[in-house]
């Protein structure tokens, strides 16, 4: 061995993730408020000027402000996600940073059933979007939302026969299979849809945002 391989350096190599993507999961969101936010739904359902057509292939989508009507429950729900969305906002924060952020929530009910999905969108002028599902069928196949891997055509790479590339994955995303009472929450910019869903019943959510005051 020669001397100058003894005494070299010792190579410093590091390998970390860039550009994280973050999303928060709550299994047991306020699964109290689900009886009346169901009847809430169906209450406004019976005016069809309530009913509107956004990203939804098929379903019902409110076509206004769901924090917008003045009720108890509205308010008590609202004050549920802003303490989720806070608690989002602050992991990220050392414990000398956090603090309770001022911020508005706009929002609206979707109810699919069997044959409805939603088409793959993002949600423009907000800062992180969510989803709460007030019902699941339990036997409920399909209606999953999928996330879009933001990362473009690297997912697709599939050009590098007998190389596997941690990055190349199926392309399609990552489907989450949402069940009553759960919370997501996202950025607004991360890409998603709703599969087709096949079932019985009615498969309820709220989707909202959170944009500057
Ligand atoms: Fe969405």
């Amino acid at each position: 061995m020669s001397a100058s391989a003894t005494t070299a350096p010792p190579i410093k190599v590091g390998v970390k993730p860039l550009f994280s993507t973050w999303i928060y999961l709550c299994e047991n969101g306020p699964i109290h408020l689900n009886d009346r936010l169901e009847e809430l739904a169906h209450r406004l359902m019976q005016d069809d000027r309530n009913a509107t057509r956004r990203t939804n292939a098929g379903g019902w989508h409110y076509a206004f402000d769901l924090f917008k009507l003045d009720e108890p429950l509205v308010a008590e729900f609202r004050n549920q996600m802003e303490q989720h969305v806070r608690a989002f906002l602050n992991h990220f924060r050392p414990p000398e940073r956090k603090k309770q952020d001022s911020f508005k929530l706009e929002g609206w009910i979707n109810v699919n059933r069997a044959g409805h999905s939603n088409v793959l969108h993002c949600h423009p002028g907000c800062f992180l979007s969510a989803t709460y599902y007030v019902k699941v069928p339990a036997n409920m196949k399909g209606g999953e939302i999928v996330f879009r891997d933001p990362r473009g055509p690297a997912v697709a790479m599939y050009e590098t026969p007998g190389i596997e590339l941690p990055w190349v994955g199926n392309g399609t995303g990552l489907p989450f299979n949402p069940a009553t009472g759960h919370l997501i929450l996202f950025p607004s910019w991360l890409e998603h849809r709703v599969e087709r869903f096949e079932g019985e019943g009615e498969r309820i959510s709220i989707a909202f945002n959170a944009t500057n005051p």
